[in-house]
């Protein structure tokens, strides 16, 4: 048994998630942290929405709005969304509370005493038509590194380096195309190469474990040799304050640099609202505890460079010394777990043009699972993948309903039909033994992969095994046993497949926890047997601290009911009425239906 950090990326606070955004980040990680559970750990599942810097600010102008209206409207509207697909998050709480601003300056601030952090003059830009300051991610240009065309002011997209926008070639303004004007501006920034040889030597360790995607470690390393220092403020007015430039509102601190530190702050968060303020250190300052972190690729960069190098930095791990602040010594990640994009595979369909598909429609029109079970199966989670309504619908009849609902759904109707409950079972043949065999062994099977972040294949296997046991009723004929010299067999057969479901239901929980659920209650079963996250309205823990919250929803949950991950034996003569199906097939007009919603 072991702590468990499970660290999940968080979304910016722009308007509601569509299924990319889920696919990445969220039921990856959700998979994992349930998995994890059950295998005995005590998992820290934290997250929260996103809402400062330049991401929230574009929307905000293109709407009309200020940036706290979108931010607590977004924040409303996402963990709705999070929460509806059940991702069990200890805490999802956001950035602009009271106490991530205090921990995000404590972090700042130590960094600085530190030795880390140096002020440095540089170049920001202006708008020469407005006088405005142009955020980083208004400008774009060519890439220096690769000479991409369209590189932004803080990232290019294609080879993935981190710019500024001086850096870029024939830089220019995304809102009107004119070229910005470069003026002189202090900033503090954050000394990463003062860092870079224990970066370096924590990712050597970490290519070591052989846990990591080889992507994702050989981009990490890669990214080292063009390390710099960056700025850490912004000339912004929506942010966190800058400790000691409290009379400069127009600088802030980088959405980066606090946004990273959510992690840290929602574990304090979590551990304050539980009455045992100290009890996040079990997470983050023994060694022992394990910190995974779950994002899509465009993130990388900032989970295995920036906030490793924040960590080492306030933990006096450079090459400058220095001593831990009041967080002490904050344990680095374990394993930067990144997935590829999840895009749309149908034409009408585009990112770019804003044509996606969002998660509440998919929550209302179809449920929960399927869409987890779409992306556990056929997620982005090495390569890109595409989301097509074809495959979806395909998918959902026939591996769902076909394969797990039919075999659940045909289990319970037999028993229903002809026990009425749960029939103990006379001696069991080889067959028999050999279909609990593999049920059985799913457990190590699934479970190794799940642990190792290879859901496709987890979830493959759990449905191989689901398919033994469909082929087990093909073999044994049960619905073939009508006489009453056969009645002792029918029931050590139905005992058996009874046996199999339940198990496979456990193997499934993981991905699929509401039908699990409905599963476990065909079974007999009572009450939510796989915990579900909630959601509840909070007070603000220091409403002199933050950005102005009095109360905010955040997704919570009490998940210490979780059953283990082993087979769990049934118990004969607990009743089982005629099931109602755990799956909705759905019509194969779906896909011209939901193509046709999109206008262009
Ligand atoms: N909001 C960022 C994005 O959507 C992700 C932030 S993850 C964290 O790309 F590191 F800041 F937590
Ligand atoms: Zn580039």
């Amino acid at each position: 048994m072991s702590r468990v950090l499970s660290a999940v990326a968080w979304p910016y606070a722009n308007g509601p998630r569509h299924i990319g955004h889920v696919a990445g980040f969220g039921v990856p990680s959700d998979v994992f942290s349930r998995y994890m559970r059950m295998a005995g750990h005590e998992v820290l599942m934290v997250s929260g929405t996103d809402e400062h810097g330049t991401p929230i600010l574009v929307t905000a102008d293109k709407e009309g709005k200020t940036a706290r209206e979108l931010a607590d409207d977004s924040n409303r509207v996402i963990v709705e969304d999070l929460q509806g697909l059940g991702l069990s998050y200890d805490l999802f709480t956001r950035t602009t509370t009271g106490n991530h601003y205090g921990v995000v300056q404590e972090m700042f601030s130590t960094c600085l005493r530190n030795g880390y952090m140096v002020e440095q003059t540089s170049l920001s830009a202006i708008s020469p038509s407005t006088g405005r300051t142009l955020p980083d991610r208004y400008i774009e240009g060519t890439c220096p590194i690769c000479k991409y065309a369209d590189a932004r002011g803080d990232q290019c997209d294609n080879c993935g380096n981190q710019l500024d926008p001086t850096d870029l070639l024939e830089p220019r303004s995304k809102i009107n195309g004119e070229t910005p004007r470069f003026v002189e501006t202090q900033h503090w920034f954050l000394d990463l190469p003062a860092v870079a040889d224990a970066l370096g030597e924590w990712l050597d360790g970490r290519e070591a474990s052989g846990t990591w995607r080889p992507n994702v470690i050989k981009f990490s390393q890669n990214i080292l040799e063009e390390i710099r220092p960056r700025a850490m403020t912004r000339d912004i007015d929506w942010g966190i304050p800058v400790p000691g430039w409290e009379d400069q509102p127009n600088k802030r601190l980088y959405v980066w640099f606090d946004a990273v530190i959510g992690y840290l702050s929602a574990s304090i968060e979590w551990a304050r609202r539980l009455g045992e303020p100290e009890k996040w250190r079990q997470w983050w300052n023994d060694a022992d505890a394990e910190a995974f972190y779950f994002m899509g690729k465009d993130n990388i960069v900032f989970h295995s460079q920036i906030w490793p190098a924040e960590l080492l930095a306030h933990n006096g791990q450079g090459e400058r010394g220095g001593e831990p602040g009041a967080f002490g010594v904050l344990n680095l990640p374990t394993e930067v777990v990144s997935s590829e994009f999840l895009t749309f595979g149908d034409a009408q369909f585009s990112t770019s043009r804003g044509h996606v598909i969002y998660v509440r429609d998919m929550l209302e029109r179809y449920g929960p699972d399927p869409l987890r079970y779409f992306i556990c199966a056929a997620g982005p989670e090495t390569s890109d993948a595409a989301f097509t309504w074809a495959d979806f619908v395909t998918r959902n009849n026939s591996e769902l309903v076909a394969g797990w609902g039919n075999l659940v759904n045909r289990t319970a109707t037999m028993v229903a039909k002809n026990f009425g409950e749960v029939p103990a079972a006379g001696p069991l043949e080889e067959v028999d033994e050999t279909v609990l065999a593999t049920v059985r062994g799913g457990f190590e099977s699934v479970g190794s992969l799940i642990e190792r972040h290879r859901l496709r294949a987890a979830i493959a296997e759990a449905m191989r095994v689901v398919g033994e046991v469909n082929k087990y009723l093909t073999v044994t004929e049960p619905y073939k046993m009508k006489d009453e010299s056969q009645r002792e067999r029918l029931a050590t057969v139905l005992h058996v497949a009874l046996q199999c479901v339940s198990d496979c239901n456990t193997l499934l929980a993981p991905f699929l926890p509401h039908a699990a659920n409905k599963v476990h209650a065909v079974l007999g079963g009572e009450g939510e047997k796989f915990p579900m996250p909630v959601i509840e309205q909070v007070e603000e823990l220091e409403p002199d601290n933050g950005a102005g919250l009095t109360t905010y929803p955040v997704i919570t949950g009490d998940y210490s009911a979780t059953p283990a991950w082993e087979p769990r034996a049934i118990v004969v003569g607990t009743p089982i009425a005629k099931p109602t199906p755990v799956f909705t097939k759905l019509d194969p007009g779906v896909v011209e239906e939901e193509l046709a919603r999109v206008a262009d």
